[in-house]
């Protein structure tokens, strides 16, 4: 069975499909529109976007076409990152009901600490304010569950200190290889679920001799490695691609990888990105 068909039960009790569709990178257009259906059509039921991504236009209409119910997908997408204020983060979320075609959002998440290229400044009273903002549209029953992504133990006891909600979900990179632990740990103390983007490295984690030593063994692909161990540490992968035969794939995930085999896997330690 597709591990889609499982759930992660988030800190407010909503249901979350274990492995969600990512569509970071995919162009705005044919190329989104023809990913998301067909990953709908293979069994997907949580989709990933972002305003920043530029195709939440694309995303919407595939969900609509597919004639699949609305509550039946889980719909996740982000705040831009120049937006870092209260009104701002209201109206930008207007902006995404309307290009995504619906009436609610599941999750919403601030894209990052930080805003546009400047990464230097961390943001800490706007990220507050779009926090509250969300903390609104949550109340108001416009979004199942709100959250953060690419915040750090300092960014989210931010969040912590100064709003009312718990976060429901950090996402963040994470890959065999990459080690952010401190986070993790931080998170799941706090009940927070962490979503992992970039979960096959980009691609770039394919061709690890490690990982498709571990594939052989298990008769499974290097990327079915990279995604299962993933689940095995408690994190919900978010894969992308633009290819069917890859999108099931990616579900079929259905095995356990044994704890001396996540041990050589936690033993790797590169980001080939
Ligand atoms: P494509 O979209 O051409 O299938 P990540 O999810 O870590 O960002 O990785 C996405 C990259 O990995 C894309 O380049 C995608 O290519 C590729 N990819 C996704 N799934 C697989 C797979 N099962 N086997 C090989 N490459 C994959």
């Amino acid at each position: 069975m597709a591990i889609t068909q499982n759930y992660y039960t988030l800190n407010n009790g909503l249901n979350i499909p274990k492995v969600g569709f990512g569509t970071w990178q995919l162009q705005a257009g044919k190329e989104t529109y023809d990913s998301v259906l067909n990953a709908l059509k293979v069994g997907y039921r949580h989709i990933d976007t972002a305003q920043t991504y530029w195709n939440e236009e694309s995303v919407g209409q595939a969900v609509k076409d597919s004639s699949i119910p609305r509550e039946e997908i889980f719909i996740t997408t982000k705040l831009a990152t120049k937006v870092k204020d209260y009104q701002g983060t209201i109206d930008a979320f207007h902006e995404s009901l309307k290009k995504l075609q619906v009436d609610y959002i599941d999750l919403f998440l601030i894209h990052a600490p930080w805003s546009g290229t400047d990464r230097t400044n961390r943001y800490k009273e706007g990220n507050i304010e779009s926090y509250k903002a969300m903390e609104t549209l949550y109340n108001e029953g416009k979004v199942k569950a709100i959250g953060i992504s690419n915040f750090d133990v300092e960014d989210t006891q931010n969040i912590l200190d100064n709003t009312t909600i718990i976060p429901q979900v950090n996402q963040i990179a994470y890959f065999i290889g990459l080690k952010p632990q401190e986070v993790i740990e931080f998170c799941h103390q706090k009940g927070i679920l962490i979503e992992a983007y970039s979960p096959l490295g980009v691609g770039h984690l394919l061709d690890n001799p490690t990982i498709n030593q571990v594939a052989k063994q298990y008769k499974q692909t290097p990327a079915q490695i990279c995604l299962r161990y993933l689940l095995q540490k408690g994190t919900l992968p978010l894969p992308k691609s633009a290819h069917k035969q890859r999108m099931i794939e990616n579900l079929t995930l259905d095995f356990t990888i044994e704890p001396q085999d996540m041990a050589l896997l936690d033993a790797v330690d590169e980001d080939p990105r």
